[in-house]
């Protein structure tokens, strides 16, 4: 029965909710079956190449205080720090000679990143690296904005939505951060014509399997180029503290049925899998995904880009450990290509 609802899926890309739910409650039977499909379509479309990601964290100083976050508003135990337009460069240059041909610029909602700064650093990184790709990770701004850093040359924006659920959302948000502008922040997105990446986090405190099954129906709505699944790690100094982490099997699980789903998304196996589970990488191209984020943000600051403990920051997780990936990577039957790697429609 698991297995017929894992072809229905491979074949029409969709189940109703309650479909998704079953597959999700009864995934020790299933799982196996279903990453072999996601495999099969994922390099159907892209072929065995793992898509890199210069990872550039330039921020931690942020408006927001979400409850499940290190570098929220309130905690005063964060050592803040903010790259300028220099260290960025200096960035893009190692991350060029590495063999990085797409930067993302991620960071918290930091008031210093006016549209002004924002457009010089994109047209400098555009100017330096022509055959470059920008991604952008800024959180929430207005249309205005979007389409002006747009028209400066980013290429690509994530914004994860966290959860799908409404209800969900506000129970990980304080009052004055609201869904409604969450969704209409990525439907801008769309509009001013960025691949788009979405994404939510497994595990998270209060979140059932019925708001994982809700999951499908909110990316099959919204049609993201991308999507950033991860699993929830505590951090000691939130109000989150003393929840239970989302789990590695859970969150591949998720990924298997996100290829599914939506067969051409580019789709990253996290920081926050390789987190909890040492074989992350490994494990999330073998569950459909297909891109790797490794970090290059200065040694000196990427510890206090801490938005959950144990962040894996070295080793095949940086950019400095490319060796060490390819290596792992090629194990593992797969080849990391030093390539924009633009979304396939
Ligand atoms: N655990 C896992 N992921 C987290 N993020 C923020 N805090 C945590 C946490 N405690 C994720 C969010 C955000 C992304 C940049 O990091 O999904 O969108």
């Amino acid at each position: 029965m698991f297995k017929e609802l894992a072809n229905k899926l491979r074949k029409d890309t969709f189940l109703s909710r309650e479909e998704y739910k079953i597959l999700i409650e009864n995934r020790d039977k299933c799982a196996d079956y279903l990453f072999e499909n996601a495999r099969q379509v994922r390099d159907s479309v892209y072929g065995r190449k793992v898509y890199i990601r210069g990872l550039i964290e330039i921020s931690n100083n942020c408006r927001n205080d979400c409850y499940y976050c290190g570098i929220r508003r309130s905690n005063s135990n964060a050592a803040r720090y903010r790259l300028y337009e220099n260290d960025i460069m200096q960035c893009v240059k190692k991350g060029y000679e590495l063999g990085f041909r797409t930067f993302v610029l991620q960071g918290g909602e930091d008031a210093y990143y006016t549209d002004d700064t924002l457009c010089g650093i994109i047209g400098r990184i555009k100017a330096e690296c022509p055959e470059c790709a920008v991604t952008l990770s800024l959180g929430e701004r207005s249309y205005d904005s979007y389409k002006r850093l747009k028209s400066a040359g980013a290429d690509r924006y994530l914004l994860r939505h966290e959860t799908a659920n409404r209800e969900h959302y506000g129970k990980l948000h304080p009052p004055e951060m609201s869904y409604n502008n969450r969704v209409r922040c990525l439907e801008n997105l769309k509009s001013c014509g960025y691949q788009t990446g979405a994404g939510f986090m497994v595990g998270s405190p209060y979140q059932t399997a019925d708001d994982l099954a809700g999951e499908f129906e909110f990316l099959k709505k919204i049609q993201p180029e991308m999507v950033g699944i991860g699993p929830f790690v505590p951090h000691r100094d939130t109000p989150f503290r003393d929840f239970p982490g989302g789990s590695a099997e859970l969150t591949l699980f998720m990924l298997a049925l996100v290829r599914l789903t939506l067969p051409h998304v580019l789709l990253p196996a996290t920081t926050a899998l390789a987190t909890v589970d040492g074989k992350g990488h490994e494990n999330g191209m073998n569950a459909g995904a297909n891109v790797i984020m490794p970090n290059l943000t200065p040694k000196g600051e990427r510890k206090k880009y801490a938005l959950y403990n144990n962040k894996a920051s070295t080793g095949a997780e940086s950019a400095e450990g490319i060796a060490l990936l390819k290596e792992q990577m090629s194990r593992a039957g797969y080849t990391v290509v030093s390539d924009r790697g633009d979304y396939i429609p």
